[in-house]
């Protein structure tokens, strides 16, 4: 993708994204930079970069669904009455097979040890940037 800012090897650069308000709220745009693929992602008006890669065996994860992580909603008893979905919680849901990270963090909900490979990412005059 056009406008590296840096040249230094070893040293970040820094990619034009679009503007910030082709992001919807709770959904996201993928980036191609050339040498990868990203996903930014816009929730609360904050943004999020991830690689476009799965952690579990590499598949376009920030391809699927952007979804609030499912909860239990409990009666007087502690019974279960139904599943919600909880947008407070929002979760990368991997297309491939299934598995969720956390938006926020990046981290695989079943197991925190693991989460996605995560990007700088910058809103300049409008326009977003991330730095991979
Ligand atoms: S490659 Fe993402 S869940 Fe398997």
């Amino acid at each position: 993708m056009e406008n590296h800012t840096t040249t230094d090897p070893g040293v970040a650069q820094r990619y034009r994204v679009c503007a910030v308000e082709e992001i919807a709220e709770n959904g996201g745009v993928l980036a191609d930079l050339g040498h990868r693929e990203v996903g930014v992602f816009k929730h609360k008006g904050r943004l999020y970069a991830y690689d476009n890669r799965c952690i579990h065996q590499g598949g376009p994860v920030c391809s699927g669904e952007l979804l609030g992580a499912t909860k239990l909603e409990l009666d007087e008893g502690k019974q279960a009455r139904r599943e919600i979905l909880d947008e407070d919680e929002m979760r990368l849901v991997c297309p491939w097979h299934g598995w969720e990270f956390d938006l926020l963090s990046g981290q695989a909900a079943h197991d925190r040890r693991y989460r996605l490979r995560r990007f700088n990412v910058t809103v300049e005059d409008g326009v977003v940037y991330v730095d991979a």
